[in-house]
């Protein structure tokens, strides 16, 4: 799929993994729209790169149609859905005081990362089906999840993170077979651990993040934000990707702990 001349929809475009993809298509030709609770960082980075922000919780219907709508009102045909918003959480089963795992915190993870990016999947991918095929095989777009090694290898603490990941890397198949119709690949990303907002910021944050590059086999750090737009880049390019779970971790197995 060519980017010039497309408009992409980026959920979680305003931080992180979502603001480098928001970059990187934008630098290749596409018109992004921003899709973000993040009012302040998502105007700017929309300004910056000739984009259009429109504030979006992914777990609601009319603002992810909103956000969608923005995308076809550009002119340019919907093709590319990234869904990059997520919400990280740590909490046990069972805790130490012997409670057990809160529901509502559960409930709240699954929404936004779980049924949050298939709200923009479905949204988007209706979309993408209005618009006349790019190419000779009936091609008219991309959607680009992210899940997580936790929704392979969840480590203690992890459970409704993993869950809603795992949620993510399951519907990958399906998804990628109903949209086949339409001419619209499905394709999930896992990354590991990547230098981003997600982990805080300031002298502990640093010191955790240098804990979590320790068992990474190689290259021996973080990934960067713009090595994941790169690969986002690169399926979106990659006409014969179809209905496939990446890893994107230098290696990196987790364990228990
Ligand atoms: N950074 C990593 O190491 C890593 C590893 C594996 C998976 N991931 C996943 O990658 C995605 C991006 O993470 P990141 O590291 O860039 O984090 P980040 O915190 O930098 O960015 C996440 C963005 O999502 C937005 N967001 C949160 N809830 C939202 C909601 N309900 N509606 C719309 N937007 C919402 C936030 O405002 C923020 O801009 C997440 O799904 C995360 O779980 C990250």
């Amino acid at each position: 799929m060519d980017l010039n001349g497309v408009s992409a929809v980026i959920s979680g475009g305003a931080s992180g993994l979502g603001a480098a993809t928001a970059r990187d298509l934008a630098g290749n030709g596409a018109t992004v729209v921003i899709a973000d609770l993040n009012e302040e960082q998502g105007k700017s980075l929309a300004d910056e790169i000739g984009g259009v922000f429109v504030k979006t919780d992914v777990t609601d219907e009319q603002q992810v149609q909103a956000a969608v709508d923005a995308a076809v009102a550009t002119g340019k045909p919907l093709r590319v859905v990234v869904n990059s918003a997520g919400i990280g959480w740590a909490e046990r089963t069972v805790n130490r005081d012997g409670n057990p795992h809160s529901l509502a915190t559960y409930q709240k993870v699954i929404a936004i990362n779980l049924v949050g990016t298939f709200n923009l999947m479905r949204i988007g991918a209706a979309a993408m089906a209005k618009t006349e095929p790019a190419d000779a095989d009936g091609a008219r777009g991309v959607v680009i999840n992210t899940a997580s090694v936790a929704g392979i290898e969840g480590q203690t603490g992890q459970l409704a993170y993993s869950a809603s990941k795992g949620g993510i890397i399951g519907m990958t198949v399906p998804a990628a077979r109903d949209l086949s119709v339409i001419g619209v690949r499905v394709l999930t990303i896992c990354p590991g651990i990547i230098d981003t907002p997600i982990y805080g910021t300031g002298p502990q944050a640093e010191e955790w993040k240098a804990r979590l590059a320790a068992p990474v086999p190689f290259p021996k750090r973080l990934g960067r934000p713009d090595e994941f737009a790169h690969l986002v880049r690169s399926l979106i390019e990659n006409d014969y990707m179809n209905g496939e779970v990446i890893r994107f971790d230098g290696g990196i197995r987790f364990q228990p702990k």
